[in-house]
């Protein structure tokens, strides 16, 4: 089966590719398949105790900086450039209406549709308080599908949890 040939010419809409499982996704749709655009949906980061405001197009570049990009750095400047040039960040945030999406970057998704999504963005801290982590990841990912719905998509990858067996009952097998 040829996995990455279903990539061939394809533009792809990827959450979470800031993420630990994302920047591999990211890595490996620009190593490895010649999908023709990603669309990187990155939410900005505001100043805070941890550093300073960063643009989505800041953090893709630190995302590009990860060990994980190596192999495509080896490739030369040139190539690693052209890889790169692939990637078109989107600032969007699973927790805001509409996802956020600006007017222009959904303009740009209308005129060029992602042939397929792969949703990888969650909130993986599993004490959080329920409400808020059903509003990251059910509500979130239900923006994600009605935003691959609208703009005509049927291939929707979800990268799922593998937490989802409840605790056993003591005593029991
Ligand atoms: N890691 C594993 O070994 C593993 C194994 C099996 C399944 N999974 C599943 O894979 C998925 C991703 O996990 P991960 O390990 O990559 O988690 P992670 O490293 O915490 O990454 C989470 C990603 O989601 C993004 N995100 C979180 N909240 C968001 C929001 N409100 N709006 C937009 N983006 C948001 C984060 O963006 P920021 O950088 O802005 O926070 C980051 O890119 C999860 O569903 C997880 O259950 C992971």
């Amino acid at each position: 089966m040829d996995v990455g040939g279903a990539y061939d010419g394809k533009a792809v809409f990827l959450t979470g590719c800031t993420g630990f499982v994302g920047i591999g996704v990211l890595e490996k749709l620009l190593f490895a398949t010649k999908a023709s655009k990603v669309y990187a949906m990155i939410r900005p980061r505001p100043a805070s105790k941890k550093g300073p405001a960063m643009s989505v197009a800041q953090r893709l570049d630190q995302v590009f900086r990860d060990c994980r990009f190596d192999r495509c750095r080896e490739l030369g400047e040139a190539r690693w450039a052209k890889l790169r040039k692939r990637v078109v960040p989107v600032a969007g945030d699973l927790c805001d209406e509409g996802l956020g999406l600006s007017k222009s970057d959904r303009a740009t998704l209308r005129a060029a549709p992602p042939d397929i999504f792969v949703h990888s963005a969650a909130d993986v801290r599993f004490d959080r308080e329920f409400n808020e982590a059903v509003k990251i990841n059910v509500r979130g990912s239900v923006q994600v599908l009605d935003l691959a719905q609208s703009l005509g998509c049927t291939t929707f990858v979800h990268v799922s949890t593998l937490y989802v067996t409840p605790a056993r009952a003591r005593g029991r097998a």
